[in-house]
């Protein structure tokens, strides 16, 4: 395994190219599986999650071609297999992603249930019953959702909670539902939006994109030939890398991103004291050499605060000026970074879903675990403002969705390297 060593006290500054988001390459992979024609994608981020999808792909007989650039070809026509196995589940619960594009076009999904993770229970039962009530028949057996029918009938859904990865599911599905498709209280994150297009450009027919109310008049088949598709940039390494820079006090200009997704991240940092320039595919961060200062938030679905980032906050919290009250809204257990944060000398009190941070004049490196993807860039945020060395263990966590983060970091002056076990 793994791991990174990281020796603080560097002001960060210099430029970044952002890459493509996770979240929304994710349910566009899988969404491939709707198109009769091979799709071909771009601004695919390198990131263990993508080749664990890629792998979930190839294992169902569909042909990847990668080039150089990192556009993936998808041609789904080779498909011989309905399943997703547990293995590969186990690894990324996004592979539940596959059950909503299997069942509306092949009339069968065999997908290992994802069990519990790190972050909490995180079950999936809105994408189950949403299926259900589209007339799929889905027993759960044996560890595995097996799922069939004749065709999805389009109705309509009020979605019980927001979810993600469950509003992209029960949209991919309608897509080739016979009938139109209203979904209620749908998820209305950017990398939802996104895959609605890539949805729309392969024949789609949704409208409401951008807002709670997606519907969608089913048709009879997607695919369309020479089909090339750019992912949105990731708006959540963007985030981490701003609060890269502010932690400690630098300036960096973060290109190939979109700062109109970033409303509620760039408010908190301007009320860290950054002072932020946009333009519109670019972000500039400049702190003036100052610490930050301590901000309050609480996560909450897009448009307001994302979980995604709540951990890098806490980190800045934790050398910020003043007292920093973090509430997490979203998932019961995201706070694993806070004990570990702990163990650098941080002052953070637990009450709850409550998190409370209390600046300190210094952490001080220490050898510590990464425990989650966002977890995990908490530390090494922290790590870049410690006194001494951090060596931070398991990054297996963060190579899944941080593409290169000790070059990109490296790239601005920062002090890391990771070593091979
Ligand atoms: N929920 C249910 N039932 C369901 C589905 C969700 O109760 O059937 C609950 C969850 O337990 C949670 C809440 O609804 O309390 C919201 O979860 P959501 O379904 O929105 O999360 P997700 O789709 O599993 C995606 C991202 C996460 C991100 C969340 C919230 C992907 C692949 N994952 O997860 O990203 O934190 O939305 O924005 O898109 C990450 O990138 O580090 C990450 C964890």
């Amino acid at each position: 395994m793994d791991k990174l060593i990281i020796t603080g006290g560097t002001r960060l500054s210099g430029e970044l190219r952002i890459s493509g988001a996770k979240n929304a390459a994710l349910p566009i992979l899988a969404a491939t599986l709707l198109s009769t024609t091979p799709v071909s994608v771009g601004n695919i981020p390198h990131l263990h999650d993508i080749t664990t999808t890629m792998e979930l792909l190839g294992r169902m007989g569909v042909s990847l071609l990668v080039d150089e650039k990192m556009n993936i070809e998808v041609d789904s026509s080779t498909i011989n297999s309905y399943e997703a196995p547990y293995e590969l589940v186990r690894t990324m619960r996004a592979s539940i992603l596959v059950l909503g594009p299997l069942l509306a076009r092949f009339g069968e999904a065999h997908v290992s249930l994802p069990g519990g993770c790190a972050i909490g229970t995180r079950p999936v039962d809105i994408h189950l019953n949403g299926l259900i009530k589209m007339g799929a028949d889905i027993t759960v057996e044996g560890g595995f959702i097996h799922a069939k029918v004749d065709r999805l009938k389009g109705c309509r859904l009020v979605l019980e909670q927001i979810t993600v990865t469950g509003t992209e599911n029960l949209l991919m599905a309608a897509t080739l539902a016979s009938g139109t498709t209203i979904i209620e209280n749908a998820a209305k994150e950017p990398e939802v939006t996104d895959l609605a297009h890539f949805l729309n450009a392969m024949g789609a027919k949704i409208t409401g994109i951008g807002t709670d109310v997606l519907v969608i008049e089913g048709v009879e088949n997607l695919g369309v030939p020479d089909l090339h598709y750019d992912i949105l940039p990731d708006r959540i390494e963007t985030g981490t890398y701003l609060c890269a820079a502010a932690i400690t006090g630098g300036k960096v200009k973060l290109k190939n991103t979109r700062p109109d997704i970033l409303d509620a991240v760039l408010e908190k940092l301007v009320e860290a004291g950054a002072e932020i320039t946009t333009g519109d595919d670019w972000i500039a961060l400049d702190m003036h050499g100052k610490k930050p200062k301590a901000v309050s938030l609480r996560t909450a679905p897009y448009p307001a605060f994302p979980t995604d980032m709540q951990a890098q906050f806490i980190a800045m919290n934790c050398v910020a000026d003043g007292v920093g009250i973090i509430t997490e809204t979203i998932f019961e257990n995201r706070f694993m970074h806070v004990q570990e944060l702990q163990r650098m000398g941080a002052n953070i009190k637990l009450e709850s879903n409550t998190a409370i941070c209390t600046g300190m004049e210094k952490i001080t490196g220490a050898p510590v675990m990464a425990t989650d993807l966002r977890a995990s860039a908490s530390l090494v945020i922290a790590a870049l403002v410690a006194e001494g060395s951090t060596l931070v263990d398991r990054i297996y966590h963060i190579d899944r969705g941080y593409d290169h983060i000790e070059e990109k970091l490296s790239q601005l002056g920062a002090t890391i390297r990771r070593v091979p076990q």
